[in-house]
């Protein structure tokens, strides 16, 4: 009972953290409670339609309170007459229904429309979440998992809300019922009641169970997702390094160990009914029982109360079936709702904080002072590293592979966060400026390519709206594009497939360059690809970079002699420090370390 409440709790805690006011479930509740009271009204008049059918005489309803005053408003030809007092019950036990199942009807739809709603906007939180979590989070989760928690943990974990009107309608139901036996005879409903939270007892063991099996499935469904997309990301792995049979098995050991979960779900979940059947089965005998007592013994009871009794407790059989029903969907959601839950809660986001004002624009320098960083284990990536970058400038960084100059730009992007008074941009610390005013300064074109499953001109155009045809084919052309657009038959409309998978690796390269000389910032990052291209293609892509960074403040992770010649400042970084600077001619006279990657042309 405890863990229920708690699913419930983080059910009623998302709806907060969501912004959706519970208050407004409180209208297909009401709606319900009512649709309740009319089909217990409805219960109740079947009693005197009974009776006066069995004794063939009617009269006495109009002895009953409620219903004998309607029949005093009454013409004195329908009420003196038996059948049409038969007609006039008949009549209100058909509007009692008609109403109840309007009720009904109306409850259940603003429970929908609620329902989708709140899914709608749950998935919109938990994805605007995602966005706001630092890089690292990223980094040291599975994208396949995220996608599970978006798509499906979202509805599945608020699917009890869309069932919560029937549970209150039903159970209010049952409330009517009881209150509708206890008027017939409070004694056989003194015996009744127990039996029914004997029920209650017996089906929680098995809403432990699904329960239990629910986080396990949500765990299963989430290796799934994590498998999914990690095969059908690196098709070209898994087919060059003939591993097909070998991922088919793991996938299918992951399936089947989800579909084992699911089956022992059911076996419990379909349990229930039958075993609810069964103990209303045997309470509706032992009631049976007591009930000829009374009708022989005492004379308590009358036929038409004996039959409505006996149709009540039969009926609440069904009743009982959405009242575990809903608990075994609590249950099952409970697995779901856990993992949403976790999304709201910031530890282990590696949130990026975010500071109060507003880059202006460099002026004069960027400063890294003393900057050690390591991405949280104990090993430290940079170490005491200090350099600084002037504007208006190019300062290339170089160094062997892995020394951290990916992670020097990455921490000026604030894709990470640094320790105060590590980076500097005009002697203001970084962490003191908006992140989105720092990333509207700068351009980055990223050692790995980015890029979307969608047309050219959406990947270099992306981030920017109302961009002219003419800047676009000028960005275009100094990316050194041109002729490879001309050539295709849709241009710039051409679709690249999945992370551009349609283009060449220079292609790719001077669509990232493309995009970064469109946003026309003042500040460059460039991190260039290591990969090797031809002669053509890296000539042009050299090119392309030359001319984006003249006269720039750029910050160049360089692999290229020529980006490191067109460089006013080279720093060097050998495991994580700055292990000299200066001009290339500086550099090459001081016969450093710098001389020695010069001779052997070795720049990663
Ligand atoms: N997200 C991360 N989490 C943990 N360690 C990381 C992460 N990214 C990089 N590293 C580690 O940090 C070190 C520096 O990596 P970085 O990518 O900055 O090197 P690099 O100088 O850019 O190398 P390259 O020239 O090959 O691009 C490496 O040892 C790498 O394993
Ligand atoms: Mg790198």
């Amino acid at each position: 009972m405890r863990s229920e409440l708690s699913t419930t709790g983080r059910i009623l805690s998302l709806l907060k953290k969501i912004h959706i006011n519970p208050a407004y479930f409180i209208i297909p509740i009401v709606l319900s409670i009512a649709a309740a009271a009319f089909e217990g009204v409805g219960m109740s008049l079947l009693i005197p339609m009974l009776g006066g059918f069995l004794a063939k005489d009617f009269s006495f309803i109009k002895e009953i309170t409620g219903i004998g005053r309607i029949i005093g408003m009454l013409p004195e030809s329908v009420s003196g007459s038996d059948k049409m007092l038969f007609l006039v019950l008949l009549s209100l036990f058909v509007v009692v229904i008609v109403v109840k199942n309007v009720l009904r009807y109306s409850a259940s739809l603003t429970m929908s429309y609620l329902g989708t709603r709140t899914v709608h906007h749950l998935r919109k939180q938990v994805f605007s979440a995602y966005l706001g979590f630092g890089k690292l989070f990223f980094d040291r989760t599975s994208v396949g998992h995220h996608s599970i928690v978006l798509s499906q943990f979202t509805t599945e974990a608020l699917q009890p809300l869309l069932n919560v009107d029937r549970f209150i309608q039903t159970f209010f139901s049952l409330v009517a019922y009881v209150v509708v036996m206890c008027l017939i005879s409070w004694k056989l409903t003194l015996v009744a009641v127990p039996v029914f939270f004997l029920l209650h007892f017996g089906v929680q063991s098995m809403i432990r169970v699904i329960r239990s099996l629910s986080r396990q499935s949500a765990q299963s469904v989430s290796q799934l997702g994590k498998k999914v997309v990690e095969i059908l990301s690196t098709i070209p792995l898994v087919k060059s390094f003939n591993t097909e049979d070998i991922e088919r098995r793991r996938y299918t050991d992951i399936s089947d160990h989800r579909a084992r979960l699911e089956h022992r779900t059911n076996v419990y979940k379909q349990l229930i009914g039958p075993l609810q059947e069964l103990i209303t089965l045997f309470s509706a005998l032992l009631l049976l029982s007591g009930m000829l007592f009374l009708l022989v013994r005492e004379g308590q009871t009358t036929a038409p109360s004996f039959l409505v009794y006996f149709y009540l407790v039969l009926n609440s059989s069904n009743k009982f079936g959405v009242i575990t029903g809903f608990q075994s969907n609590l249950a099952n959601a409970s697995g779901p709702v856990q993992e949403v839950a976790s999304v709201f809660d910031s530890a282990g986001k590696h949130i990026v904080p975010d500071g109060r004002k507003t880059f202006p624009g460099l002026l004069r320098t960027i400063e890294f002072r003393d900057l050690t960083f390591s991405y949280g284990e104990s090993r430290h990536i940079l170490r005491n590293l200090s350099f600084s970058v002037t504007k208006n400038c190019v300062t290339a960084l170089v160094g062997p592979t892995g020394t951290g100059k990916t992670t020097i730009v990455s921490l000026l992007l604030r894709l990470y966060d640094c320790p105060p008074e590590s980076i500097f941009l005009d002697g203001i610390d970084i962490r003191t400026f908006t992140s989105s005013s720092l990333r509207s300064h700068m351009a980055v074109v990223s050692q790995d390519t980015l890029l979307l499953n969608d047309t050219l001109r959406a990947n270099i155009t992306y981030g920017l709206s109302d961009v002219s045809e003419s800047r676009l084919n000028d960005a275009v052309a100094r990316a050194r594009l041109e002729t490879y657009v001309r050539g295709l038959p849709n241009g710039l409309s051409t679709l690249i497939g999945d992370r551009g998978v349609q283009l060449s690796g220079g292609e790719k390269q001077r669509v990232s360059i493309a995009r970064a000389l469109l946003r026309n910032t003042d500040i460059l990052i460039l991190d260039e690809a290591t990969s090797s291209l031809d002669s053509i293609t890296e000539k042009l892509v050299q090119e392309a970079i030359n001319e984006a960074i003249r006269g720039k403040t750029a910050i160049v992770v360089a692999h290229r002699l020529s980006t490191i010649r067109n460089a006013g400042k080279i720093v060097v970084i050998e495991d994580g420090r700055c292990h000299e600077e200066g001009t290339l001619e500086e550099l090459l006279q001081r016969k450093g370390l710098f001389h020695s990657y010069w001779e052997e042309q070795k720049f990663a």
